[in-house]
């Protein structure tokens, strides 16, 4: 599969609309997204590849890398997409100095879990009723990057 990570620009936003609407019942706004672009505490990335298949929202603050999104278009799921969009962001957040970087998943969020657990993040505990539309706690994820290689 021929895709290539990216630092977000503004020729993505219309794919990252789309796969925010493709893949979330509470999707971010096009001016949510377009707004991040002038963040400087954010480091969103996509996946290229004959358009934006994939993409992952990191905020960055005081040392600690948050994921505050990743979504792959299904029909190129299971391809290692968000693996490498996580593993760049991880890397990315390292070399800036971040000590650790954490993220909730939905607690029936399989594909979710699995794709964190297999990239070495630990659960870290539980928020209740973190999530509405529908309703549902959330799992934290975190992973030490001190020292990660
Ligand atoms: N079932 C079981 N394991 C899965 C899985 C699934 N459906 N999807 C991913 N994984 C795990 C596997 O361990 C996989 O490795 P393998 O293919 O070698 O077995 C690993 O994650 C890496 O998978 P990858 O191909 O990189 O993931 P993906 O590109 O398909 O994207 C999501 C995974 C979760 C981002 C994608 O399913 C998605 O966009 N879901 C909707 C949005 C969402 O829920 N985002 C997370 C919000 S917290």
């Amino acid at each position: 599969m021929d895709f290539r990570i990216v630092e977000m620009s503004k020729s993505h936003i219309d794919g990252i609309v789309k796969l925010e609407e493709t893949c979330f019942a509470s999707p971010w706004t096009r001016e949510g997204i377009e707004e991040e672009l002038s963040n400087s505490q954010a480091h969103f990335l996509a996946a290229e590849g004959g358009g934006v298949l994939g993409y992952i929202g990191v905020q960055e603050i005081a040392g600690e890398a948050y994921i505050t999104n990743i979504a792959v278009l299904p029909g190129y799921r299971r391809k290692g997409i968000a693996e490498a969009l996580l593993n760049a962001a991880a890397r990315g957040a390292q070399e800036r100095g971040c000590e650790f970087i954490t993220l909730e998943v939905r607690v029936s969020n399989s594909p979710a879990i699995a794709l964190y657990e297999k990239c070495g993040f630990d659960k870290a505990g539980t928020r209740k009723g973190f999530y509405t539309n529908p309703g549902e706690d959330a799992l934290i994820y975190t992973k030490t990057l001190r020292g990660a290689k």
